[in-house]
Formats: structure tokens, C-alpha cells, sequence
């Protein structure tokens, strides 16, 4: 049985849905693996670097396509799904929420497509949670852009020449990306307090050394499944204005609150930013999903009122090799919920009831399972 591995074409992306440690895991099941040509360069891997017993390395798109089992970070285009053939198991982000057309597309051509931002966020599933590796990596590397943006010292410095303040850092939302701008800011010597409507994460940010600010918003922002609700037209205006006070007296903002399958909280409004000091920075990482900051700018670095807004929206294509190792170690931890190997012979098996296939199966046997809940 084949696994393959195209070489993703998104404009912008350097990762690739296997290492070769992440390889390495696959041959161990028994599997095959045909990378596309040229896959995991962007990535920092190089051919040899995937040459092992049992993987081809191929020329064209439709070889690495014509496989049993497709590995991808994103989801097919139109071309890419025409190269899949029936009963095809696809394993990648599929955007369903975006309602393109692509998930009838996928069911039409008779494909098990699952969708890796469907994984619920379970101790069972975190091994595969993309979700998870990826907003890690991005936390950690915004926090870095933000401070080659900011013409200071992140930590207090004393020199002979003079004296250097600790920049004051806000973070706002400390889910997975949250808490690693903050641990990554604490590391760069920054002081840092940071912001979550779940009242239960405070223990989390004042566990990284950070100061939970206070603002009552006067209703519980916590939902199910350990996500945030989104707040009521008073509350939101009540967070605005509590945020925007803390936004003033600050050098620089990592923004990231986000509700699944929502558009992005507006909590940074002009007026706040025309607030801060000149040479302040905010990264807005929520910037794809419509931006926590009404002046940043998706996929733009710009300057407005002398604040420099970061609206990168792939923290992880920037930092490809980790990136691409993690999200192939999850999509492989995926891969063993339905290929069992018996004799050293895999084979496919689908257990419907299991909690983690049923959420992010979107489509099977010719049809599509997901639904806007
Ligand atoms: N730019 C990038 O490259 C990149 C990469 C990965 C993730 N992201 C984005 O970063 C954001 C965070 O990702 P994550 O995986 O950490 O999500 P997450 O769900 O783990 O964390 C989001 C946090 O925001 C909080 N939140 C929700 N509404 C809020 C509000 N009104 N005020 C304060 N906090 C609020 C939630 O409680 C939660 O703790 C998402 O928008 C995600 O799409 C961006």
C-alpha cells in the first residue's frame, strides 16, 4: 500500500506533509511512499534526504497522486482532487467552514477525505491535533517577528552606554499560540501580561510568569469543548474598553483571540492604536480570519499612526522544518487510527464510532458526512 506525498503548490508555503523522520514511522507500518520531486525542499529536505527502502521518489504530480493514501498539508484543488482515484484516502486540512465547493468535489470523486482541523481537542487526540503543532510554532514565531520589528531591547539591558527598559508585552488570548508568545516573550526578558475571556486559563499565564489582567466583562467567556463563547454586544464593549486602557501603556501586542468556525473578535480599535507610542508593533495573529485589530492587514507588514501591524497569516511556513516534522508526526498518528498492520501487511479499516474519525471524516463512500453544526 502507497502513501503519497505531493509537493504543496499554495502560494507561500514551505512545508510538506512528511520529514524524513515522519517517513521513517510510515515504513514501519509496512507502507510505501512516493514523494513528489522537489516535495521537501522549501522545507529544508532535500531528495536524499527521503531516500530510504520503500519510498520512491517521483517525477510527476499524478504519480505522487496515485496512491492509496494522500498526505497533504492543504486541501486539493480541483486539478489536484481530478488525479485522486476512487477510494482514495486523503488526509489533510480541508477547510470545510469555507463552503467552496471542494468537500462535493471530494465526495463525487469517491474520496475518504479527512479533515485535520476537524480532530477534536481531546488528550486522546492531541498526538494529532495540526491544530495544535502548528499555532505552537506560530506563537513562538510571531513573538520573534515582533521583535526584529520593534527597534528595542525585548529584555532590560545595562550597559556602559546607557540603560535599556524591558519591553512591556500584552498577549491577548492564551490558548495554544497564547501561551507560547508568552513563554517566548518571558524568555526574551519582556514583561508580559496577558488577557483570555476562560476565566480557568489565568492559572496558566501566571504559571508562565505572566500577570493575568482583570477585566470584567461581566459574563463567562468560556464555552464547550474548552473554547472561548463569543460575548454579548456589552461584554464585548466592556473588553474593548478594559483592553484598550492596558493597549495605551504598551510596547507591543501578540494578539490571538479566536473562536473555531467564528470570525475573529474586533478588540484593537483605531483608537487604541493611535494610543500607543511610536515604534510599538501588535501581530495580529488572527489576521487570516478577519484580524483582532481592525487596522492590520492580511499576509501585509504595514505602519499606520507609527505602529508597525504584522498580519502574517503563516507563522509555521516560516519556520518550514519543524513545522512540516510536526505536522507529519500528527498526520502519521492520524494514519494509525485506520491502517492496521497485520504480517507486516497494512490494511485499511474504518471504525466509524471511534470519536476522532467520526469528527473529521468528511466525506466516505461517495458522499459527505460534514455538516455546520
Ligand atoms: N498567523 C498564523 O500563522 C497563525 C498560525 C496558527 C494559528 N493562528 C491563529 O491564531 C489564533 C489562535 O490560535 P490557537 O490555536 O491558539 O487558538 P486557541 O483556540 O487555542 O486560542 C484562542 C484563544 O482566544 C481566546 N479568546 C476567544 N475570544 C476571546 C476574546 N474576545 N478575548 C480574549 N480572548 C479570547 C480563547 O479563549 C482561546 O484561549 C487563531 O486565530 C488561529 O487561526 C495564526
Amino acid at each position: 500500500m502507497f502513501v503519497g506525498i505531493p509537493r504543496e503548490i499554495k502560494a507561500g508555503e514551505t512545508r510538506v506533509a512528511a520529514s524524513p523522520e515522519s517517513i521513517k514511522k510510515l515504513l514501519k507500518k509496512g507502507l510505501h511512499v512516493r514523494v513528489e520531486k522537489s516535495a521537501g525542499v522549501a522545507a529544508g529536505f532535500a531528495d536524499k534526504d527521503y531516500q530510504m527502502d520503500g519510498v520512491e521518489i517521483v517525477d510527476s504530480k499524478a504519480a505522487a497522486f496515485s496512491c492509496e493514501i494522500i498526505l497533504k498539508i492543504h486541501k486539493p484543488t480541483s486539478e489536484e482532487i481530478s488525479l485522486l482515484k476512487p477510494n482514495v484516502v486523503l488526509i489533510s486540512l480541508i477547510e470545510p467552514f469555507n463552503q467552496d465547493g471542494t468537500i462535493e468535489k471530494l465526495a463525487s470523486a469517491n474520496v475518504s477525505a479527512i479533515g485535520m482541523e476537524l480532530i477534536p481537542r481531546t488528550t486522546r487526540a492531541q498526538s494529532m491535533d495540526v491544530l495544535s503543532s502548528q499555532a505552537n510554532i506560530a506563537g513562538y514565531r510571531a513573538v520573534l517577528e515582533a521583535s526584529t520589528h520593534y527597534g528595542r531591547f525585548f529584555g532590560m539591558m545595562m550597559t556602559s552606554a546607557g540603560m535599556a527598559k524591558p519591553a512591556k508585552v500584552i498577549v491577548i488570548g492564551a490558548g495554544v499560540a497564547g501561551l507560547q508568545a508568552i513563554a517566548t516573550a518571558k524568555r526574551l526578558g519582556a514583561q508580559v501580561e496577558a488577557f483570555d475571556v476562560r476565566a480557568e486559563v489565568k492559572e496558566q499565564i501566571l504559571s508562565l510568569g505572566a500577570k493575568f489582567i482583570e477585566i470584567n466583562v461581566g459574563e463567562e467567556g468560556s464555552g464547550a469543548g474548552g473554547y472561548a463563547k463569543e460575548l454579548s454586544e456589552e461584554g464585548k464593549k466592556k473588553q474593548i474598553l478594559g483592553l484598550s486602557e492596558k493597549i495605551k501603556k504598551c510596547d507591543i501586542v501578540i494578539s490571538t483571540a479566536n473562536i473555531p468556525g467564528r470570525k475573529a473578535p474586533v478588540l484593537i480599535t483605531e483608537e487604541a492604536v493611535k494610543g500607543m507610542r511610536t515604534g510599538s508593533v501588535i501581530v495580529d495573529m488572527a489576521a487570516a480570519n478577519g484580524g483582532n485589530c481592525t487596522l492590520s492587514e492580511a499576509d501585509k507588514i504595514v505602519t499606520k499612526n507609527g505602529v508597525t501591524l504584522i498580519g502574517i497569516t503563516n507563522f509555521p511556513a516560516l519556520m518550514p522544518a519543524d513545522a512540516s516534522n510536526f505536522f507529519g508526526n500528527n498526520l502519521v498518528n492520524l494514519l494509525s487510527l485506520i491502517v492496521e498492520t497485520k504480517d507486516g501487511k497494512p490494511e485499511i479499516k474504518w471504525n466509524l464510532e471511534d470519536d476522532i474519525v467520526a469528527a473529521s471524516l468528511v466525506t466516505h463512500q461517495g458522499k459527505v458526512r460534514w455538516s455546520k453544526k
